[in-house]
């Protein structure tokens, strides 16, 4: 059972690599004419929207593995502090991603505004991610 669970965990880390690699995706999106912006938009903004139920899925696969694994409390503690920060930013990532798909083409300013908060968040996502896996990987690390 724990090995099961470990694989979904395993896998589900896989696809939340989604958020390693948007910050090169999302710096793309300010260069492109304002449609195609809009559809550039909407595609990040499903995957984000999948990426945050796998976020779930890692909590949840995560919370079950804690209570087999041997962390200690400081592990626990820094990983819960990094991985709430990580759920702030993917939803924090949909909001210049809603602005940009509402107001496409209208506003060049306020898209190149929004597009550079997207490459913002998404940066310090990738960086949390990056972290997260560390500490998963170095479990005796703290
Ligand atoms: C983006 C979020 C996360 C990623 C990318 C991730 C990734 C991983 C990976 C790749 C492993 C396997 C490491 C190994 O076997 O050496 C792992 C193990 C583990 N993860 Fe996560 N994880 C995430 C979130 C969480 C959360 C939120 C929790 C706790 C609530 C958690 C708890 C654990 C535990 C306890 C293990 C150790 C299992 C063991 O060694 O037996 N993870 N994680």
């Amino acid at each position: 059972m724990v090995d099961f669970i470990l694989f979904l965990h395993v896998l589900g880390s896989l696809a939340v690599g989604f958020y390693l690699l948007l910050p090169f995706v999302a710096g793309k999106l300010a260069g492109l004419n304002p449609q195609a912006q809009v559809g550039y938009a909407k595609g990040i903004f499903g995957l984000n929207r999948i990426g945050q139920w796998l976020l779930i899925v890692q909590f949840l696969t995560g919370g079950y593995l804690i209570s087999k694994a041997g962390v200690s409390v400081p592990w626990m503690v820094v990983v819960l502090v990094l991985f709430v920060a990580l759920g702030a930013m993917s939803g924090m990532i949909a909001g210049p991603l809603k602005r940009i798909i509402a107001h496409g083409g209208e506003g060049k300013a306020a898209a190149r505004e929004d597009a550079s908060k997207l490459t913002t968040f998404s940066t310090i996502a990738s960086i949390l991610v990056l972290a997260l896996l560390v500490l998963m990987y170095y479990e005796n690390l703290i």
